[in-house]
């Protein structure tokens, strides 16, 4: 069993580079099971989540290089089943891209029910919704989603709830169905607007992605042929941003776009730290203890649940009372009762917490509960005094590249350690 064991209190200096989003990379890369050709995907985050990705793909007859240690190339000429791997498809949230892609490309797929980090009830209704309004079956049992479709015809699909999933799930299902869907109350992630981008790069005709309605005008075939480069993460240069304010350190964070930061840079400037915004890099410094604050997560441009958890570190430390409210998932805010393991006074109920700011967070062996708890409770191992061990790894891993060698790289003491 490997550990993480980091040594504090360590203010964070120098550059890091901004991998490619896991958010949108587990998503393309199912997406390319829509084309009858070979693409090629640069700046794709070396992460188990794409790995595993790979092998579901390869196991349905898809033909996987990495040409470079961030480009691969996918030949999807060849899809020579629709049972995706069960034990696979159960391991991770995004295999239930394959359920859209494999619809729309061979009527038919049948995955495990999709895992990932336990944040409540992770509900796909209104993904089966989606498929359904395009003329497909879609039957849950026995820890297995089977879909079948004679035929995709477009309609209009009203979102109940905004979800990023069945908002990139049912565009996946529409590119090649016959005529035009129309998904309203669509979430705008960027990674949405990413998988858009990837899609019309290949030949398909998707327009609107990134506002609240997107149009999905059917295709015959995809023909690849393409190069794409998937967008840098969000969440990861988030993460960065708020470990520089925890740290009172001083980053230059590079490979972001920034307009996709705005909702954080806002939040940081009110707990008083300094942001200077380049497009495509952005220096983040602090040179005091963050002030309290309020913050509500939000479907995209509001704040992201992603970086709830590292907002909450900053937070456990400000000078005063502060509050989160958690309006996406349920039950995120199990690292509360880590970080209160290393000294702070944090209160979660429900969908709120309350964090009595301390003056300083001491270092404790601590479990990483999902990914981005796991990023959190590095940045708390950071800020903290003493030795900090984080366990439960697999999380981390799942989503951050190298994450262990990019808070090295600015000054953390940190190493993995095999038990
Ligand atoms: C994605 C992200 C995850 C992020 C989340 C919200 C991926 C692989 N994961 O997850 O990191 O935390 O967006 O930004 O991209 N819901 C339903 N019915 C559905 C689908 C969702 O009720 O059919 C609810 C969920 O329970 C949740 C909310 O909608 O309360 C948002 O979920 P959704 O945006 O779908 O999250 P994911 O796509 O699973």
């Amino acid at each position: 069993m490997d550990k993480l064991v980091v040594t504090g209190p360590t203010p964070l200096k120098g550059e890091v580079v901004i991998s490619g989003a896991k958010n949108a990379a587990v998503a393309i890369l199912p997406a390319a099971l829509l084309i009858d050709g070979i693409c090629t995907i640069e700046n794709v985050p070396n992460i188990s989540d794409v790995k595993i990705s790979c092998e579901i793909l390869e196991k349905l007859g898809a033909k996987i290089d990495w040409i470079a240690p961030n480009t691969i190339t996918i030949d999807s000429r060849n899809i020579t089943t629709t049972k995706a791997p069960l034990d696979l498809t159960s391991k991770f949230r995004a295999s239930y891209y394959i359920i859209g892609a494999m619809l729309s490309r061979k009527g038919s797929i049948e995955v495990g029910m999709p895992g990932g980090c336990k944040l409540g009830a992770r509900p796909i209704d209104q993904h089966i919704k989606g498929f359904e309004a395009l003329g497909a079956t879609v039957t849950v049992e026995k820890g297995k989603i089977v879909a079948n479709a004679e035929k995709l015809v477009g309609n209009n699909i009203y979102m109940d709830i905004v979800s990023v999933g069945a908002t990139i799930n049912i565009m996946l299902s529409a590119v090649l169905a016959e005529g035009t869907t129309i998904i309203d109350n669509a979430a705008k992630e960027p990674h949405i607007v990413d998988v858009a981008n990837f899609l019309n790069t290949m030949g398909a005709d998707i327009r609107g992605a990134g506002t609240d309605v997107i149009k999905v005008n059917g295709v015959k075939r995809l023909k690849g042929d393409a190069t794409y480069s998937v967008v840098p993460d969000q969440i990861e240069a988030g993460t960065f941003m708020l470990a520089a304010v925890a740290s009172k350190g001083d980053l230059l964070i590079k490979n972001c776009i920034t307009k996709h930061l705005e909702s954080i840079t806002a939040k940081i400037v009110e707990v008083g730290a300094h942001v200077e915004d380049y497009g495509d890099s952005i220096r983040v410094w602090c040179d005091k203890r963050p002030k309290s604050a309020k913050i509500k997560t939000l479907p995209y441009p509001g704040f992201p649940t992603d970086l709830q958890p590292q907002m909450g570190v900053v937070l456990s430390i400000a000078n005063g009372t502060s509050m989160i409210n958690e309006n996406i998932w349920e039950s995120r805010f199990q690292y509360t009762e880590e970080l209160n393991k290393m000294g702070a006074k944090i209160s979660a109920q429900g969908k709120t917490a309350i964090f009595e700011g301390v003056e300083k967070l001491s270092g404790s062996p601590v479990y990483s509960t999902d990914l981005r708890a796991g990023a959190a409770l590095i940045i708390a191992g950071i800020v903290a005094e003493g030795t900090t061990e984080i366990y439960n790894l697999e999380h981390i891993d799942r989503g951050y590249e190298n994450i262990e060698e990019k808070f090295r790289n600015i000054g953390a003491n940190i190493k993995r350690v095999t038990e």
